[in-house]
């Protein structure tokens, strides 16, 4: 394992030095990537951020912490140790060793994916990059940034596997993540979720538990891949990726603490006059990130999905810890259907399918398992202060664009609508128009060393031991 080369231009721990077609074609990329960094990334002028810097793989010392001019961050190229004599866990070259190049079988499949999992980091930046206009903290702005500087990354890690493995279409596919651009009209991200606005630190909160976490469970069926660099790639960005979902988690925590905290000083539920987000408002937007996610897995049932199984592209989440065979051939999965009893009556129900065509559920149903731990603590923040309000995860079936339930509407509580009840009932379980500008009218930045906005309990502490006065961005 080479140590990381700082001196480089592109920091990495795969040898690029070795490799000078690769190096070159790389290095003609970076100027692409900051052209877009620069026009597409965040707007507020800075000087510089307190920033975490991946420098190394392994356990201890992986990443350094410093002030850094956001367009001087070094953008590195790390995968993580190669583990020894590497298997195959499942599907049909399950215990032959890991594939090092890319088979000239699965060239288009692999390809594709990378391309996917890709599209999404650049997008969630460019989805984010009026934020620091309005944000509540220097801290919260640091860690925006952070989460910033590291989804460019992650996109770095990708395009790194299109150049040194898939020729020229690769290095194709790689300026074509730059030309996307989340929510555009002629050329928008692949998928629905990466090409909503993140318009307020709510929804960045909302995105950063709902939709991160999404990446969080697509990253770990890519890590479990026969494709060993492709697996490596994705197990060191899911390092990165836990804070996050720290970020997330514990924002939305700040959000439900204030709020409660001036429900209890002020003994009502109407805090909007009070400066806070109101239960209801938290529990829409909740709603809405929740089940945008939930269609970023797909629909119920795949056989692209079985067929990425069977040939070992695209494991399962924790596919080493699953006790079965590791083929699915002879399994099977309940998955959620739409059920039409003949009489025209439809009811959600359940219907049996292979184990491998129902991956797709069989990952959903890890997903919404850590989603539910994110409402028991945000619930247990409410039973601390005494209140008996609770947030919930609304049904699977309620809001959804992709999968058994896009052709209906659901109440949050599972219940089918018509057209016309759905049409009047929305309003009480997404963000309205008046809801989302109550939120935005809340969204003035606070610059200040240790303040925080009135709507936003500060941090239990800093980042990387630092206090929470700490001068975590100089602005510009
Ligand atoms: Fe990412
Ligand atoms: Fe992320």
């Amino acid at each position: 394992m080479p140590s990381p080369d700082y001196a480089e231009k592109i920091p990495n721990n795969v040898s690029l030095a070795d490799d000078r077609r690769l190096q070159r074609a790389l290095e003609s990329w970076q100027p692409n990537f900051l052209t877009w960094w620069e026009t597409m990334g965040p707007t507020l002028p800075t000087q510089d951020v307190y920033l975490r810097t991946a420098v190394n793989v392994g356990r201890e010392g992986w990443a350094q912490f410093g002030h850094v001019p956001m367009r001087d961050y070094r953008w590195g190229i790390f995968l993580a140790e190669p583990g020894p004599d590497r298997r195959i866990a499942f599907g049909r070259h399950k215990g032959e060793p890991a594939w090092q190049q890319v088979p000239g079988e699965y060239r288009a499949e692999l390809r594709r994916l990378i391309v996917i999992q890709g599209d999404t980091e650049p997008a969630s930046v460019e989805q984010q990059r009026n934020l620091g206009a309005t944000a509540p903290s220097l801290y919260d702005l640091r860690n925006l940034f952070q989460v910033n500087v590291e989804e460019g990354r992650h996109l770095w890690a990708m395009v790194y596997l299109l150049h040194a493995h898939f020729g020229r279409e690769g290095r194709e596919e790689a300026e074509e993540l730059l030309h996307r651009n989340s929510g555009s009209a002629d050329a928008p991200r692949i998928l629905g979720a990466f090409n909503e606005e993140t318009p307020d630190w709510l929804s960045f909160f909302m995105f950063t538990y709902f939709t991160d976490r999404d990446g969080k469970y697509q990253l770990g069926t890519l890590k479990e891949s026969a494709f060993d660099p492709l697996s490596r790639t994705c197990e060191f960005m899911l390092k990165e990726e836990a804070h996050h979902m720290f970020v997330g988690t514990t924002g939305v925590d700040r959000v439900v603490e204030r709020t409660a905290q001036v429900m209890v000083e002020n003994d009502t539920d109407d805090v909007a006059a009070l400066g806070a987000i109101p239960l209801p408002v938290l529990q829409k937007y909740l709603n809405f990130h929740y089940s945008v996610s939930l269609d970023l897995f797909g629909g119920e049932t795949s056989t692209n999905v079985a067929n990425y199984y069977t040939a070992g592209l695209k494991g399962r989440w924790m596919e080493e810890r699953r006790k079965d065979d590791h083929l699915l051939d002879s399994d099977s999965i309940m998955v959620d259907a739409l059920l039409d009893a003949g009489t025209g009556e439809q009811s959600i129900a359940q219907t049996e399918v292979s184990a491998l065509t129902g991956l797709n559920t069989d990952l959903r149903r890890e997903y919404i398992a850590d989603c539910a731990g994110g409402v028991k603590r945000w619930n247990r923040i409410l039973d601390g202060a005494g209140l008996p309000h609770r947030l919930a995860l609304p049904h699977q079936a309620f809001n959804r664009k992709v999968g058994a339930f896009a052709g209906i509407e659901a109440s949050p509580a599972g219940e089918i609508l018509t057209t016309a009840e759905w049409e009047q009932r929305k309003s009480q379980w997404l963000p309205t128009d008046t809801d989302k500008t109550f939120v935005r009218s809340l969204m003035r930045p606070v610059y200040e060393r240790g303040k925080i906005a009135a709507w936003l309990a500060p941090p239990r502490n800093g980042i990387n031991g630092q206090p929470f006065d700490y001068d975590y961005v100089h602005l510009a």
